[in-house]
């Protein structure tokens, strides 16, 4: 980790190592400007905990066609980012155009996925109805009362840790700072962000600084009221299984479906992994993982592909995705000059991670923002003046 005097200047500071502030920093380093990094574990955050599931489609809610178009384009990217940064750094990230199945258990949930494939359909999506035998052709582990489901050919995966790890040694080949700190306080000075007090005592300046710390981006001292909104940390539990040789192919595609109104998904890995995810949790900033959160999972997996049980479980986890009042990132200038948001990706930080890094080294080296980044304009939630 490089190591940075009290005092120094950079053209970029980054607050948050995880995924998204390293994306932003290497793709803004590849531009040219000089970038800082502060984090006291740089490549941790959600990620360590995602499955990484890379599913505009899937993941879709009714009216976010913005966020769909975002996703889109960051799933466009992903290949050229992965090969990139295996070819910079020598690490696979697990990269695997695999393709989602999501399926109906029942006759309520087929008429669910039913409207859901016309609003795939209107959309001009990838998106293929198929009948439950037809389901079980696909992926033979699921269980015998699967009703039908959605191909998704464009949902794909990645392995976030080896996402993240590729990303802290493209950082670091890149020429950006990687800070081992907290960053405790936002400097102001004349109305604009100027840098960053971190838990060392020292200070970081910047021409600007990117706020990049998931769900406590708006908690960092010294941030003027109404700059950002607050960003929820929202819990999700996750397992991992590992699926011995002789039973692979255990699945050979992400699979998913709602269960008693919760999702869940099982994404294998090609080396064995087979993630479990995800709880949905309000309730503050706690990680600890719970009977009740496994339970459920577990239930809920075996429900689609009983063969679960018989492998071995050799993870709990839990981690807070960083969600906006609206679900959607923000991503640009804030209302306090020279200080610019990257966070709130809630569900879809590691999908969006290239499209962010490029958007925001885009806007950082030209003072534009591009035409894709600007719905998701941190203003959106800027406090009106009433008339
Ligand atoms: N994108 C999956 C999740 O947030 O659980």
């Amino acid at each position: 980790m490089t190591r940075i005097d009290s005092g120094v200047r950079t053209d970029v500071l980054v607050i948050g190592g995880g995924v998204i502030g390293l994306a932003v920093a290497w793709r803004t380093a590849q531009r040219g400007p000089s970038v800082v990094v502060v984090d006291p574990r740089h490549g941790g955050g959600a990620v360590q905990v995602a499955a990484g599931m890379l599913a505009p489609v899937t993941e879709l809610q009714y009216g976010e066609e913005p966020l769909l178009r975002l996703g889109m384009a960051s799933n466009a990217r992903y290949a050229e980012f992965a090969a990139e940064l295996t070819e910079l750094t020598g690490l696979d990230t697990g990269y695997r155009q695999t393709g989602t199945l999501a399926v109906a258990l029942d006759s309520d949930d087929r008429e669910e996925l039913r409207e859901l494939h016309a609003f795939h359909r209107r959309l001009g999506l990838d998106s293929h109805w198929l009948t439950g035998r037809e389901c079980r052709k696909l992926e033979p582990m699921l269980a015998p009362g699967v009703r039908g489901g959605l191909h998704v050919t464009d949902d794909h995966q990645v392995d976030g840790r080896r996402l993240s790890e590729a990303l802290v040694l493209a950082c670091e080949k890149s020429g950006v700072g990687l800070h081992r700190a907290e960053a405790v306080e936002l400097l102001v000075e004349d109305g604009r962000a100027v840098g960053a007090r971190l838990s060392t005592g020292e200070e970081l300046f910047a021409d600007t600084v990117v706020l990049a710390a998931g769900s406590r981006s708006h908690l960092l001292p010294g941030l003027p009221a109404g700059v950002l909104p607050a960003i929820r940390p929202v819990k999700g539990q996750v397992l991992r299984l590992r699926i011995p040789p002789v039973y692979a192919p255990f699945l050979s595609r992400n699979v998913r479906a709602v269960v008693r109104g919760q999702h869940v998904y099982l994404v294998p890995r090609a080396d064995g992994e087979l993630v479990v995810g995800a709880t949905t949790e309000e309730q503050g900033y706690d990680t600890e993982v719970t009977a009740g959160g496994v339970y459920e999972l577990l239930r809920d997996a075996h429900e689609l592909v009983p063969g679960i049980t018989e492998l071995p479980l050799v993870e709990t986890n839990a981690g807070l995705r960083p969600g906006s009042p609206d679900n959607a990132p923000l991503l640009g200038p804030t209302a306090l000059p020279h200080l610019v948001a990257a966070t709130g990706h809630y569900r879809n930080g590691v999908l969006l991670t290239p499209v962010t890094g490029d958007l925001l080294a885009e806007y950082l080296t030209t003072g534009t923002v591009p035409g894709l980044a600007a719905p998701f304009s941190p203003d959106r939630f800027a406090p009106r003046a009433s008339a």
